[in-house]
């Protein structure tokens, strides 16, 4: 209860503080909306200030952060925005809300692969789409890549959140990257055919279906097995995490898809160079730790320590396609979906 009025207050506090700074006051501050919770973000954001002096203000928006941008346009208070998945800054930067910048420790800490080849996004921390699968029902080496999971003995097997979702999106969009559009479309027919029900819930969703034995396999992101291992909150959730084996797909080809958790200066920022510099502690060591530690995502810069529970799920081979490549087959992967009427 405690947690939830500090966050609270902590968001209104930042809207106010946003209105005055929008309303002329000198831009000494830096403006955030964020896609990223405040539980994840507070202790970031205040390790931030505590070095450089600097005060941030943040807003937590769950939905419609295009929209915001776009009706606020130049008068947006927002110098920086942080979401989660390329798909979401993909759509950013494609509205135009986005602006380049350079930085050579940015360029230092942000691998080419996961960074905008102009600048126009970072990623912060990376996660893998993984599959989750039933540590019995489920036999060793029957799924072991994204294209096993459309095949015919996975018929009724298979669970999954919306296809529409930005995640599946970002799955099938590098799927097109790295087999073309025709075999992609063969694959989200060939995944929906396999399904035990409509899409629906979230990643956690599927997991929890599959051990209540309603799927034997379903797809989801990396951090929701920390999150699950360890909830102390919901501790039926460690059954549903402990009921399943998570599996780096292709390990044999091109790797697992890996996606990202990323930054964005906006084009009507007023505090460019505080933006930057707050992206730049972002990607430094001192965050990554803090990343790594509370949400069990993989850290973007070489060398920063994985949490334990992470590190015990063991190295895998990450696919290696630039992410501003997979962003630009979002459009078509949107359609194919909606082609093979994925989520009917
Ligand atoms: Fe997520």
């Amino acid at each position: 209860m405690k947690l939830k009025i500090t966050l609270a207050s902590m968001i209104i506090g930042a809207a106010s503080a946003m209105a005055a700074t929008a309303s002329g006051a000198a831009a000494a501050e830096v403006n955030i909306y964020s896609e990223r919770q405040p539980y994840l973000m507070k202790p970031l954001l205040d390790a931030f200030t505590h070095k450089t002096g600097v005060k941030v203000n943040m807003v937590y928006i769950t939905k419609g952060m295009l929209e915001r941008l776009k009706a606020e346009a130049a008068n947006s208070p927002a110098d920086l925005v942080l979401t989660s998945d390329i798909g979401n800054i993909h759509n950013l930067v494609a509205a135009g809300l986005l602006q380049p910048s350079q930085s050579k420790v940015l360029e230092s800490n942000v691998p080419a692969q996961f960074r905008h080849p102009q600048g126009l996004w970072y990623g912060l921390t990376t996660r893998a789409r993984v599959i989750f699968a039933h540590k019995k029902r489920v036999k060793p080496g029957e799924v072991a890549t994204y294209e096993d999971l459309a095949k015919p003995h996975m018929k009724g097997r298979v669970c999954i959140r919306s296809g529409k979702h930005a995640y599946n999106v970002s799955l099938l969009a590098w799927m097109i990257a790295r087999k073309g559009e025709a075999a992609a479309e063969t694959w989200a027919q060939g995944l929906k055919a396999n399904l035990v029900r409509k899409p629906q819930g979230n990643d956690r969703a599927q997991v929890k279906a599959v051990y209540q034995g309603e799927c034997d396999v379903a797809l989801g992101n990396t951090y929701y097995m920390g999150k699950m291992m360890t909830n102390e909150k919901n501790p039926e959730q460690k059954k549903w995490a402990a009921s399943v084996n998570l599996i780096f797909p292709n390990q044999k080809d091109s790797g697992t898809h890996v996606n990202i958790s990323g930054a964005g200066i906006t084009s009507s920022a007023k505090n460019k160079a505080g933006a930057v510099k707050l992206v730049e502690f972002l990607s430094g060591d001192a965050a990554q730790k803090i990343y790594a530690e509370d949400n069990f995502e993989y850290p973007i810069k070489a060398g920063a320590k994985l949490h334990p529970t992470v590190a015990g799920w063991g190295n895998f081979k990450a696919d290696d396609t630039f992410l501003f490549k997979i962003a630009e087959n979002r459009a078509k992967a949107t359609r194919i979906m909606d082609k093979v009427r994925f989520n009917n």
